[in-house]
Order: structure tokens, then sequence, then C-alpha cells
């Protein structure tokens, strides 16, 4: 059994991937410092899984103890979710997330190297686009100028690993650059966790369905769209996790010094509209919502070319956006104690 570290494993995205490689025949060793992740997710693993993932509570900025679980464990491969990821929060304190999110990853690369350990998947976004020129957009696009701090962090992280493998490094990378990540493990034992107010649309969507919220407002409706409101490609959290299984062993199969960056997404643009008719459709809900203006920051529409994904990973989407939204809401509806 292939040991692969997860840092940032109790996370959203990670805590589903933990399941995909245990399902696939890998074994995961998680990483957390809870930071935005409670201990409960532990518990829902353990009751899809009907057993433990082995986990370390720390940062992994803490080299030392980066360095001992590599020293305790055999670890064949690793990815490299751990980071601060609110946009908002990172435009007040820029400084920490530079910290976090690179110094991280500069952790990890050096414990990785002192161990020989090679395959890297690593947590990059479609925020490095921006609003990108032509859709649906490639990887071959240029990346756009940061519009936040956070997705700077991206760009640079991006930026390292491939001047690392530049330098003749004895590793292979994977940079994933995920859209936006949606649903839940159909369970509802593990999903979204959003600490505060949801920046995110659909954690908004079910929390005023369920009342925590008073009311959506939808960020603008004169955006260049078929409805005007913003576009983006929602990719259920459960083919997002696989596409971490699909580039562990695509990495086994290549030699060293390589990189490569990959979109996952669906390859569909949905608008916050149609998210939320969809939503009502799936809950049976009237969503309490008004169109408010636009919001500073947003990109009006952004979708991914999946062509290089499918053909060269062999990965593609398997859920809609219907799945995707129905097992978010089987979620919020576990989270408030409903049904
Ligand atoms: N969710 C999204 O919309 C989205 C989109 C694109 C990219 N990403 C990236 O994917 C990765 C995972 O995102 P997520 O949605 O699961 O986020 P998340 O916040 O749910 O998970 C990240 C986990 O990392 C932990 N963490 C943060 N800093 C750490 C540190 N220094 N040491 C140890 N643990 C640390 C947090 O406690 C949390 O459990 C991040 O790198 C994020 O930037 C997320």
């Amino acid at each position: 059994m292939k040991n692969i570290l997860i840092t940032g494993g109790a996370g959203y995205i990670g805590s589903h991937t933990a399941v995909a490689l245990i399902n696939s025949g890998f074994e995961p060793i998680i990483i957390d410092n809870f930071s935005n992740s409670e201990k409960c997710v532990l518990k829902g693993l353990k009751k899809i899984l009907g057993r433990d993932v082995m986990t370390y509570e720390g940062d992994c900025n803490d080299r030392v103890l980066v360095g001992k679980i590599f020293s305790e464990n055999q670890i064949s491969g690793v990815i490299h979710f751990a980071a601060s990821k609110a946009v908002g929060e990172s435009t007040q304190i820029p400084l920490a997330y530079y910290a976090n999110n690179i110094g991280s990853l500069l952790v990890i690369l050096e414990v990785m190297q002192e161990h020989g350990v090679k395959n890297l998947v690593f947590s990059s976004s479609c925020t490095v686009y921006g609003q990108p020129d032509e859709l649906p957009v490639l990887e071959s696009t240029p990346r756009k100028e940061a519009e936040s701090p956070y997705g700077n962090t991206k760009k640079i992280c991006e930026d390292i690993l491939h001047d690392y493998i530049k330098s003749k490094a004895s590793a292979r990378i994977i940079s994933l650059r995920y859209f936006n990540p949606v649903g839940a493990h159909p369970s509802s034992e593990i999903g979204e966790l959003p600490l505060g107010v949801p920046a995110n649309l659909i954690p908004f969507v079910t929390q005023t369905a369920v009342g925590i919220r008073e009311k959506l407002t939808v960020f603008g409706d004169d955006y260049d769209t078929k409805d005007g409101t913003c576009v983006r490609d929602y990719i259920h959290v459960l083919d997002l996790a696989d596409a971490h299984v699909k580039s562990l062993e695509y990495l086994d199969k290549q030699s060293d010094c390589f990189i490569d960056t990959f979109n996952v997404g669906t390859g569909q643009g949905n608008t916050v509209l149609e998210v939320i008719n969809t939503f009502e459709k799936v809950s049976e809900r009237k969503l309490n919502y008004q169109i408010g203006p636009r919001r500073a920051g947003d990109i009006e529409k952004v979708w991914a070319n999946t062509d290089k994904v499918n053909t060269v990973l062999g990965w593609s989407a398997q859920y809609n956006l219907e799945d995707s939204l129905r097992d978010s809401w089987n979620w919020q509806k576990r989270l408030s104690g409903i049904e």
C-alpha cells in the first residue's frame, strides 16, 4: 500500500480525497492544523471508511514535524492542499497568506527532497486565469495578474514548482487548477464546513434555504452572459477527489523532472440564476434571493476546456450540477439537523 501524505487533509477537498485514495488502494496520512476545519471531519471519515485515517495535528510550516512524518512513514507521494483560501481575507492579511501558502510549499518540497520522495500534486486554482480572453479556458491560456493576494499565492506557487523542475530536481509534479468545487460525500458524513459567512455561492444558497441567512444577494445581472449573471464551472468534489488519484497514478509512470498542469472542471459553465433554479428543483424549496449590484473583483465568466485532462489523465467529470446541488443540500440538512 502506498502512503500518500495529504496536507490539509481534514479540509473540504482533502477529506473527500482521503476517501477516494483508500477506495483506489492508497493509504492517506493527514497533516492538518485545523485552522479551517474541525476534528469532527475525522469522525465522518471513520464512519465512511469503517476505520481511522492516520492523522498528525500540526502545521506544514513546521519543518521538524513534517520531517518526522516522513521519517516515521514511508511516503510515496504528497498532495499539498493545505493553504489559506479566503480571497477577501487575503486582501486584509496578505502577509499571513503569503507566509502560509508559499512557506508551506517550500517546507514540503525541501522535506520531500531530503527523503527522496518525488511525486507531488499541488492544489492550484482557475483564479490564476483572471478573466480569460478566450473561453473555455485552456491550460496554455496566459495567466493574468492576480486579483487578490490569495490568487497571487497560487501563481507564485506554480512558478516555484516550475523553477524547481527547471533546476533538474528529481521530482514529478502536477498542478491541478480547480474550477468551483461543490457537493459533498453522498453519505453526508463529510462536506464543506465554511467558517463564518460563506464567500462562495453554494454554501450561501444552502444556508439561506435553511434560514441561517435571511436572503441571498445575486451580485449583478448585467454581465455579458445569457441571463446577465456570472458564469462558473461547478465541479463535484467527488470528481475533483478522483482527479487527484488519477494524477498520482499518472505521476508514477513519468520520469524525473516532470511537471504538468491540468484544468479540473466539467467543461460546462452555469450562471448564478441557473444554479438557483436547479437548487430550487432538487430541494423543492423556493430560495429567498434578490438581485444586487456587482461585487468588486468578480470575474464575469470562466469555465474549463477539459480536453487535456480527459485525454492525458483519462479523467472526466461524472456528476452534473443537479447531483452536486443535491449532495450539498443533503449535507446542509445534516448539519442543520433537518430530516
Ligand atoms: N474550495 C475551493 O473553492 C478551491 C478552489 C480552488 C483551489 N482551492 C485550493 O484547494 C486547497 C484545498 O481547499 P479546500 O476548499 O479543501 O480548503 P479547506 O480550508 O477546507 O482545507 C484546507 C485545510 O488545510 C488546513 N491548513 C491550512 N493551512 C495549514 C497549514 N499551514 N498546516 C496544516 N494545515 C493547514 C486547514 O485547516 C484546512 O483543513 C487549497 O489549497 C485551496 O486554495 C480551493
